[in-house]
């Protein structure tokens, strides 16, 4: 066996030393190098033996005398999938989806190889049993005969079984279970994911399968592993909701071959996961009327709008210092709006609890819903229902004004669509929209006092 030594290893950029230093010389992070074992070949042979492992030789070429294809992609069967992946799979791409636990990833991947019929898919699985699997797969409506399920750890195996099946589709769940016998740290660690993924890199481009992996993260969020692993990988997805809601949006953080302003709505099911192609259903289902602390916002994520429910609880605070918390909203923004609040509208909300919550357990990025939830707590702490029929949409900005938000006109279509008869806007958005065709009462407001006078008289 090979001798050992150990090594330090920045635990986000993937930077070695042999001693151990607080400050990450290489991306200057503190406290991050992590000890790790590694057998010795390695320390001067970088990089894991891929697949085929042919050494081809590069030469320099012309800009213009590379042909400029499109890239051929695989329809994954699977609308949401197909437009966060940007049109497809494209062939010799590596693409990472992470989520918490139990979101929904392997169910998510799972479903989709069991969709692609008539497609070779060899899914390898170092987390769950064949057993396992097939109990998850007998929940799912689908049946895909050329589905292969390897249950291992070991990429060299992994490669070999690779190369015995020739798939046209391989799946990695997950990254952080595989280990390769190059290095003789666990699995997991990070020189093992590293160098799995650039091994596993390799094998997709040189064969032109695509590989889709699927990577823990961490419990603030990140992916687990070094950051080289984003850097990595062709395509970085995130799969996010809360556990106890159905609803879960799959987002796109990077992507070589498309836009990451795509995101995909989908609910989770006794049967698995439902695409869910009009998001404003998530709104649609409840009747609010008369209802304090609820405001609707015309939202949009990704490139599609759809309307939310955003509701506020506004109590008096029992202790001393008030309670402030919130789902599905970034709590700061939310401790800066009570601050404009405070400050435009008057309201003493210091001796106040403030509860906010986005409807369906959603985490909404778009900043266009700084208005509804502004009104929805001003609506709790008044305790005046906004009329129902109206929504809004404005980025709400520190000296109280409602700053312009992009694709208005979708968000005021879409309001339209669903029966709504009055939107609050920001002044001057409207920019060469022609709404003369609109029959939605457009309310154009400058600042949060103009807002709030529309809204509660
Ligand atoms: P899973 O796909 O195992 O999550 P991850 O791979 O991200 O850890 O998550 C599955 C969760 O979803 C589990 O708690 C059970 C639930 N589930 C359903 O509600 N319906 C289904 O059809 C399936 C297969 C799972
Ligand atoms: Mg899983």
């Amino acid at each position: 066996m090979a001798k050992t030594k150990t090594v330090y290893v920045c635990s986000e950029c993937g930077a070695d030393s042999p001693k151990w230093v607080g400050k990450c010389p290489n991306c200057g992070e503190w406290n991050t190098y992590v000890e790790e074992f590694v057998a010795k070949e390695t320390a001067q042979k970088r990089g894991v033996p891929g697949f085929g492992d042919e050494r081809q030789k590069s030469r320099p070429m012309l800009l213009k005398e590379i042909a400029s294809e499109e890239e051929e992609r695989i329809d994954m069967k699977n609308g949401e999938l197909n437009r966060v992946l940007g049109g497809g799979l494209v062939k010799g791409s590596l693409v990472l989806i992470g989520g918490e636990p139990g979101i929904g990833k392997s169910t998510l991947v799972l479903q989709t190889v069991l969709g692609l019929e008539g497609l070779k898919t060899l899914y390898v699985s170092g987390e769950e049993s064949g057993r396992q699997l097939k109990l998850r797969a007998d929940r799912l409506p689908y049946d895909n005969p050329a589905c292969h399920i390897l249950c291992e750890t070991n990429l060299e195996q992994i490669f070999v079984q690779a190369r015995n099946i020739e798939p046209d589709l391989v799946i990695i769940d997950s990254i952080q279970t595989i280990y390769t016998e190059m290095i003789e740290s666990s699995p997991g660690s990070v020189s093992q994911v590293r160098e799995c993924a650039a091994a596993i890199l390799k094998y997709a481009k040189e064969s032109g399968v695509p590989v889709l992996l699927i990577g823990h993260i961490t419990k603030e969020g990140h992916i687990a592993g070094p950051k080289v692993l984003e850097h990595i990988v062709d395509t970085v997805l995130q799969f996010e909701g809360d556990q106890h809601y159905m609803y879960r949006i799959l987002r796109s953080i990077k992507n070589r071959f498309g836009s990451t302003a795509e995101a995909g709505i989908y609910e989770m099911r006794q049967n698995g996961l439902r695409e869910v192609t009009n998001p404003s259903e998530l709104l649609l289902t409840q009747s609010h009327e008369g209802l304090s602390g609820v405001a609707i916002a015309a939202a949009i994520e990704g490139v599609r709008p759809f309307l939310i429910e955003t509701q506020a609880l506004v109590s008096s605070a029992v202790y001393g210092t008030p309670q402030r918390s919130s789902t599905g909203f970034d709590l700061r923004r939310m401790n800066m709006l009570l601050a404009v609040l405070e400050k435009r509208a008057g309201f003493k909300l210091v001796q106040k609890d403030v509860f906010l919550n986005i409807a369906g357990g959603l985490k909404v990025n778009d900043p266009a819903i700084d208005l509804a939830v502004i009104s929805a707590i001003l609506s709790s702490s008044l305790d005046i229902s906004i009329e129902t029929g109206t929504c809004m949409a404005g980025e709400v900005g520190l000296s109280g004004e409602i700053r312009p938000v992009n694709r208005i006109e979708q968000r005021i279509l879409e309001a339209e669509k669903l029966g709504f008869n009055r939107i609050l806007i920001p002044h001057n958005n409207l920019k060469g929209f022609d709404h003369s065709k609109c029959t939605i009462q457009l309310v154009q407001v400058k600042k949060v006092e103009e807002a709030f006078r529309q809204l509660f008289g």
